[in-house]
């Protein structure tokens, strides 16, 4: 067996990682004209559409919606989909604490299903056997942009009458078989930190996929209820009244989550 290069092995790599995050002057210059603007608002500018645009349709989705933050995507999917107090929802042990804040925030329980020891991913089994009367959502993380065993879950979904979210900050371009992750669940939200495959700094942008009904009421009323969030619909999950959900929340909700042109 091969030593590895710590212990005198050939190295695999050689040359440095590069540095992080990547930018040329084109991000520079974007930033310096929304400044020069001195049009800094969501609405005074196109550049957070149409970076809602771009990102939807790099990932296959038909909409998105830009939020502050990844969080609070996955928070509004929540929201969108009706889950509220006391509802329980059920994720991995293994992931970011802003999985079950998400839930937290909005009332609902968080419920920790163990993670599957080859992917570090949800493991449905396990998932399964958290099932309780109050269970509402599955929230699936696609940790390190390895993604969890959509077709298992969505399968375990279906049986139990279950919403999808996909938590898909880690995963921008990610894909499972052949479908590109966060248009596998019923919305998901993707998150845009520092630390992420693409980055606006700190805030990172985000979008939450939402289903087919509630695309135009979710355009048009988050930036309403003084958000700007992403929303990216794909399918629709059996006989929630999702529409009329998305926009009473959103609008009841006093936070802003506005998304910034200068990161957009
Ligand atoms: C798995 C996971 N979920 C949610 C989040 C929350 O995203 P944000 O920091 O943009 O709120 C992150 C990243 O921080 C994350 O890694």
């Amino acid at each position: 067996m091969a030593h590895l290069a710590i212990a005198g092995g050939e190295p695999i790599r050689r040359t440095p990682f590069p540095r992080w995050p990547f930018w040329n002057h084109e991000e520079v210059e974007a930033v310096q004209a929304v400044v020069e603007s001195g049009r800094w608002g969501a609405q005074q500018g196109g550049e957070v559409r149409r970076f809602e645009a771009e990102f939807a349709a790099y990932q296959e989705a038909a909409h998105g919606i830009a939020v502050t933050n990844g969080s609070v995507a996955l928070k509004l999917a929540l929201t969108a989909a009706g889950v509220g107090l006391g509802d329980e929802v059920i994720m991995p042990g293994y992931t970011f604490v802003a999985t079950a804040t998400a839930a937290l925030e909005i009332g609902a329980v968080p419920i920790f299903a163990d993670i599957d020891p080859y992917t570090y991913t949800l493991d449905p089994a396990s998932a399964e056997a958290c099932i309780t009367s109050r269970t509402r959502a599955l929230l699936p993380v696609h940790l390190g942009g390895r993604p969890a065993d959509m077709e298992a879950i969505m399968a375990l979904a279906q049986r139990h009458n279950l919403v999808v979210i996909e938590d898909a900050a880690q995963a921008w371009g990610a894909s499972w078989q052949g479908r590109m992750a966060g248009t596998l669940g019923h919305a998901a939200g993707f998150s845009f930190q520092s630390s992420k495959n693409i980055t606006a700094g700190e805030g990172g942008g985000m979008r939450i996929m939402s289903w087919a009904g509630t695309i135009a009421s979710a355009s048009s009323t988050v930036p309403f209820s003084g958000s700007s969030c992403a929303a990216i619909p794909c399918s629709s999950p059996s006989g929630r009244p999702t529409r009329p959900i998305w926009s009473k929340r959103c609008q009841k909700s006093p936070a802003s989550r506005r998304y910034a042109r200068t990161h957009a």
